[in-house]
């Protein structure tokens, strides 16, 4: 029988409750062993994340608490999924009752975000794509896949694919950055990875989200209002989600936000004309978190039956924590309002999703042992090294790295460097603190025989001053400082916006301190988004500035191989350092203007900032030296059904091997609409060895440099065009072609 025989078949056993139980997903719930003590997870876990209380704290409190994992409602059919649940032993216990005790013994998909690794954490999505490196998001993917299947996880809220131009929103930490091309590939290996069968039926579904152009939140303020045309919402924010759905993602999740008036929720024209009709996406939508009862607060349904109703209706299959389809959706249909074919439809859709990712034919089975030797296994810790020091990006090197065999004495400042929570950055839930590797202990394991490491705190993100004293006298005993700096891990992710980009507390003032007493210093950057660092990037006493985001369990071994030249840093910049927070958005692919910014007066510039970012789109340094020598295009006259190809050739023109990432850009110098002054089409990262010389080809068909007109219809016009390949997105050789 095909996937559509059983689930018809299937739905024909189903009573209207038990269809309607497929379309309700939720969390477990709490309840206390202590008299008198409340529980309240969402407020813990709100207060966790600002910082209010440690993670320790929520646990010791959770300790406090039974988790129940409303057994009545998976017996009686009337909970079709879990969202995260992670303790193995109870999602064995929850998919149990379900095959074993409900009627029809229809399996719960375990639903958990699973965002840059499970119980071995890899570097945060934005890290990782600024390694630029498809074999690295496809190592990190299988890793963080296996360690969740063998617990007991067969669906993943993710891959995030939202493009994030603007870093005041908390979440550009978990995007693929700000090129709709990149995240589309980046989009693409994830989607294939989670969702590729292994022989023992290791697979996880995967989940585009968040649908759609959640980044462009007004102001960068979280969950807030989006508007724009239907023009730059196919330009720009579709087309990571369009690869997600040709790579055959299983689930689609709306986003929180209102889309030119409508909530995403609820909105007709994404989840069903554009996502089934355009896309021709075959899974299911599920909402984000209690965002069907949010319609009632975005003031686009009257109560929660309406928004039941009209989400369900827009091609909203499955409601995530708001229980309003379990509660209103059986009085929607009995009262017309709704057709149970509505309901077929939807379930049906979750259904063929649960034939098609093994939890009928292959159901997970629990084995402690199996996970024991899985999770957090040696191979995969390694797995996390490899993958994590390629997604650091050298942002300033005046030469002090990596560290020379004169330096005998390094002194390592900043609370985060020894932090293990801050460290393991946002959406790390399922991993524990306990096992992160701090970036003294990793400095500690690499030093070189007789190189002295010593550590006080100095400073941390906040305005305690105290320490300063002592980590000026400390730093004049020593020949080098590392100074780690940037963002606790709440500071960033969901609900993490922030409108001053700079460092808070007086993390900047130290730096300029310690940096002015002629120490050689070196800044290594923990954060989840681009920081207005351009005091540190002037400071000629702060030699180098190492931006390592979270990079994950191996975080401090990964700093120190770099640092020590182990591994020269290959990272570039996926998004782009704005000079000032009111500079964002900014990112690279723009639009010229009439009269784009210069020094004349009459320009569009802010008149107290730099015009150029401090950092651009594709930047990144490495200990070794590039030169790009040479461009040819095989033909400069092309037509609609000809593939452009070109080769450059990169020279490492340094002292040591390295990688380069080569970048080709387009730009199309006239067309009926305006066209962003580089869009990147293509890239590459290669190894030179010193004095090596390398030539890259690339082929771009002239029908991927097409853009969308007014009437949103994709085309590609004749013209001039101009092609670029360089280091970065300012910078490289260019040569201009025709498309006739
Ligand atoms: C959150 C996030 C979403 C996540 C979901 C489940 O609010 O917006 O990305 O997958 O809830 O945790």
């Amino acid at each position: 029988m095909t996937i559509q025989e059983r689930v018809d078949a299937l739905l024909k056993k189903m009573t209207l409750k038990e269809k309607i139980g497929q379309l309700n997903q939720a969390g477990t719930t709490m309840t206390c062993t202590l008299p008198g003590f409340e529980p309240d997870m969402d407020t813990w876990v709100s207060e966790m994340l600002q910082g209010k209380i440690t993670k320790a704290e929520l646990d010791r409190r959770v300790a406090m608490c039974e988790e129940n994992l409303r057994e009545d409602e998976i017996r009686d059919g009337l909970l079709g999924s879990y969202v995260n649940l992670y303790d193995d032993e109870k999602i064995a216990r929850g998919t149990d009752i379900a095959r074993k005790e409900s009627r029809l013994g229809i399996p719960v998909f375990v639903g958990v975000d699973v965002i840059h690794g499970y119980r071995t954490m890899f570097p945060t999505p934005l890290a990782l794509s600024c390694s630029w490196d498809l074999d690295a998001v496809r190592r990190e993917t299988q890793v963080a896949k296996r360690e969740a299947w063998v617990s007991g996880v067969n669906w993943t809220f993710g891959p995030m694919l939202d493009i994030s131009r603007d870093a005041r929103w908390g979440r550009i930490v978990e995007s693929p950055g700000e090129d709709p091309f990149l995240a589309g590939e980046i989009g693409r290996v994830q989607v294939e990875e989670f969702q590729r069968e292994e022989e023992d039926g290791c697979r996880l579904m995967a989940t585009a989200k968040h649908f759609l152009a959640y980044g462009a939140a007004s102001g960068g303020q979280d969950y807030n209002t989006v508007d724009m045309s239907e023009r730059q919402i196919y330009e720009t924010y579709l087309p990571p989600f369009r690869a997600a759905v040709d790579a055959g993602v299983g689930a689609v999740m709306s986003a929180f936000h209102d889309l030119n008036g409508v909530p995403c929720t609820m909105n007709r024209w994404l989840l069903t004309d554009v996502l089934r009709k355009e896309l021709g996406f075959d899974g299911f939508v599920v909402s984000d978190a209690e965002a069907v009862k949010q319609c009632v607060v975005h003031g686009t349904a009257r109560d929660e039956r309406e928004a039941a109703k009209e989400s369900l209706l827009a091609g909203g299959d499955m409601d995530m924590s708001s229980l309003d389809y379990i509660q209103y959706l059986e009085d929607l249909v009995q009262s017309g309002e709704i057709s149970e074919e509505e309901i077929d439809r939807a379930a049906g859709r979750v259904l063929a999703k649960k034939f098609e990712f093994g939890l009928f034919d292959r159901p997970w089975t629990y084995d402690p042992e199996r996970i024991r030797k899985t999770v957090l296994s040696e191979e995969n810790r390694a797995a996390a090294l490899d993958v994590g020091k390629r997604c650091a990006v050298l942002l300033k090197n005046d030469g002090v790295l990596p560290i020379g065999d004169s330096v005998r004495k390094i002194l390592i400042v900043g609370a985060l460097a020894d932090d293990r929570q801050a460290l393991m950055g946002p959406w790390s839930f399922t991993g524990r603190a306990d096992d992160q590797i701090t970036i003294v202990e990793g400095m500690r394991r690499y030093a070189p025989e007789g190189v002295e490491i010593t550590y006080c705190r100095g400073f941390g993100v906040d305005e305690d001053r105290s320490g300063f004293e002592e980590a000026y006298k400390a730093a004049k005993e020593a020949d080098l400082v590392i100074a780690v700096a940037g963002e606790e891990a709440y500071m960033s992710g969901e609900a993490a916006s922030r409108a001053d980009l700079h460092l808070t507390g007086c993390q900047e003032e130290f730096l300029l301190g310690i940096a002015g007493r002629s120490v050689p210093t070196v800044v290594v950057l923990v954060n989840g988004r681009p920081l207005a660092i351009g005091a540190l990037q002037e400071h000629t006493g702060i030699g180098a500035i190492l931006e390592s985001w979270h990079l994950g369990t191996e975080f401090g071994n990964a700093v120190a191989e770099i640092l020590f030249g182990r591994y020269n840093p290959s990272g570039k910049l996926t998004v782009t350092f704005a000079n000032e927070g009111g500079q964002e958005p900014m990112y690279y692919n723009h639009p010229n203007t009439g009269r784009p910014g210069n020094d004349f007066k009459f320009t569009s510039k802010y008149q107290d900032v730099p015009i150029k970012p401090l950092y651009p789109f594709g930047y990144g340094l490495s200990y070794t030296t590039f030169a790009y020598e040479k461009l040819t295009l095989e033909k400069t006259t092309l037509k609609m059904e000809d593939t452009l190809r070109c080769r450059v050739t990169v020279k490492n023109t340094g002292k040591r091997e390295g990688e380069e990432i080569v970048q080709l850009y387009i730009r199309d110098l006239a067309a009926s609409v305006v066209r962003p002054v580089r869009e990147l089409k293509g890239f590459q990262k290669i190894s030179l060895a010193p004095g090596e010389e390398k030539t890259v080809s690339f082929e771009v068909p002239v029908t991927r440099m097409g853009f969308y007109d007014q009437t949103c219809h994709y085309r590609v016009e004749p013209g001039t065009f101009r092609v670029f390949a360089g280091p970065d997105s300012t910078k490289g050789l260019e040569q201009d072609f025709e498309v006739i």
